[in-house]
């Protein structure tokens, strides 16, 4: 059940929703013109609706959603309310709507990224994130893979004389209707490169980088903003390389401190946000303004 939702509908100030938006077109047209750009080959003709691109809206998600159209977003990286461990300003969520209106805005081969842990209730993990991940499948997505976000410092630190070994990960699901268009990570050193078998038969020695694995590891972020809860920039950046390609349209429906926002933008994606709370929706406010879009050339973009 949604609980303490202000209904007021309030997006943020339209002068930073115009900067940013006019700063993204430009970063956009400028990536069409780059050499290294592919064209976009999305299944679905639809778009989240070009009036709501590049803004935040302070409201529940729930709201946001019932004006996109179907099959509409590329791509949702989001971080959902973890049980109550935080109190995130009061607000929780209706988890099975929302899994629902995910399901009908993401397009068939686009991807849902939900990072998500458990509390520890009475000596037991809650298992919500199990839970969801089989809701999800239930209402007809594919669990495409459960990734694994390692952190560099725990929560709770396992003790000498404890009984629980540190907890240092939280999953990382990805969700697809049907089969997602992906650019995966090339940046896992190869511990043969440049080696040619014994008998010289292969044309090519072996590349030095390969595909990276399903366990990404970064330096947790706390209290970062003023967010008691932010994912890392590149995790968020690392999955729009990911599933998404230039110009296509991201939508967090928590948008907490405006991670996922920093990372569409710093990649020539799209961005729509939902945040519930007025005071987080100020802080990404002021994160947001004055982040410049950064055309990336990587090996991801080519
Ligand atoms: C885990 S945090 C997201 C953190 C975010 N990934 C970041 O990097 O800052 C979850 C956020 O969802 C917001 N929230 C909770 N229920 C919501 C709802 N129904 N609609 C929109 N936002 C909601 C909370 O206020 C909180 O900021």
């Amino acid at each position: 059940m949604i609980s303490n939702v202000r209904p007021v509908v309030t997006s943020l100030s339209s002068s930073f929703i115009s900067t940013s938006a006019q700063r993204l077109t430009a970063a956009i047209v400028e990536s069409r013109c780059a050499s290294n750009s592919k064209p976009l080959q999305r299944t679905s003709k639809a778009m989240a609706g070009v009036k709501m691109l590049n803004q935040i809206f302070n409201e529940d998600c729930l709201e946001t959603m019932s004006r996109m159209d179907d099959e509409s977003v590329d791509c949702v990286v989001t971080s959902p309310p973890y049980d109550d461990l935080r109190s995130y300003d009061g607000y929780c969520f209706d988890f099975e709507a929302i899994a629902k209106e995910l399901f009908r805005v993401i397009k068939p081969d686009g991807v849902v990224v939900w990072v998500v842990g458990d509390q520890v209730i009475d000596g037991s993990e809650s298992g919500s994130s199990f839970r969801q991940a089989l809701y999800f499948k239930e209402i007809g997505f594919k669990l495409w893979d459960t990734m694994i976000y390692e952190k560099n410092s725990p929560r709770f630190a396992g003790h000498h004389n404890g009984n629980r070994y540190t907890q240092i990960f939280e999953y990382m699901f990805i969700f697809t209707k049907g089969k997602p268009i992906s650019q995966l990570i090339i940046d896992k050193p190869n511990k043969w490169a440049g080696h040619r078998d014994w008998a010289g038969q292969m044309k090519k020695p072996v590349a030095e980088y390969g595909v990276r694995h399903n366990i990404w590891r970064y330096v947790t972020s706390f209290n970062s903003y003023g967010h008691p809860a932010p994912f890392p920039l590149d995790l968020a950046k690392d999955h729009i390389r990911s599933w998404t390609r230039l110009g296509e349209i991201v939508y967090d429906p928590f948008m907490g401190s405006g991670t996922t926002a920093v990372a569409a933008i710093e990649l020539g994606r799209n961005y729509i946000g939902s945040e519930v709370s007025s005071n987080y929706c100020q802080m990404i406010n002021n994160r947001i303004n004055g982040i410049e879009a950064v055309i990336p050339f990587t090996i991801l973009d080519k």
